[in-house]
């Protein structure tokens, strides 16, 4: 069997985001398991009724990225105990026009990162919400909060949290196959 194509959402998109570093975390770990593919939603357009019909050449790509997908993957910061503005954006645009949700059925897992001592609970609880309205099947355990630290010795993830992302990936890769297998 192929690998499954899994659609990557970084919603930290500064130049030195800790969750995009978070996401080459799990490219590393996940190695060659999924065909994983990253849309920089910041290149989205705000969503606006006035131009979901007729939209943007990008918001066609992201579409079709959409729909081409087996699994999303979403990597989110917090912002404020929720998640960012830009990742709302994206999940938005794949909403609509009304009837036309792009993501039923689709497994998700959900993974972030801040230097927070709650490593993200606040965001990934309020966004579990959202990924449920879109009917999106997300994978309620394990969760992966990570409390980023200062200093990353020797640019890796400390050893119980590189462990803990493994399983993490191993879980992911079943419940992503567990849905294919049952579609
Ligand atoms: C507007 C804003 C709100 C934030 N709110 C929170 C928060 O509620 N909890 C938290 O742990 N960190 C919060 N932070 C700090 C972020 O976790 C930190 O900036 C992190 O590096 C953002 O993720 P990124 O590096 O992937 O962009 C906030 C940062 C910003 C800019």
């Amino acid at each position: 069997m192929s690998q499954p194509k899994v659609l990557a959402l970084v919603g930290g998109i500064c130049t030195d985001s800790l969750n995009l570093k978070l996401f080459e975390f799990f490219k590393e770990t996940a190695g060659a398991r999924f065909s994983l593919d990253r849309f920089k939603i910041e290149t989205l357009p705000f969503f606006s009724q006035d131009i979901e019909n007729d939209p943007p050449s990008v918001v066609t790509e992201f579409k079709s990225r959409i729909k081409a997908s087996d699994a999303v993957l979403i990597v989110t910061p917090e912002y404020n105990r929720s998640f960012p503005g830009v990742l709302k954006n994206a999940l938005d645009w794949g909403s609509r026009p009304y009837g036309q949700n792009l993501w039923p059925g689709k497994p998700a897992g959900i993974i972030g990162t801040s230097p927070g001592a709650i490593g993200t609970f606040g965001a990934q609880n309020q966004l579990r919400q959202v990924l449920s309205f879109l009917d999106l099947r997300t994978m309620s355990s394990p969760e992966f909060y990570f409390t980023f630290p200062k200093e990353l010795s020797g640019g890796k993830l400390p050893g119980p949290s590189s462990d803990f992302l493994k399983l993490y990936v191993d879980k992911f890769e079943e419940w992503v196959a567990w849905h294919l297998k049952a579609r």
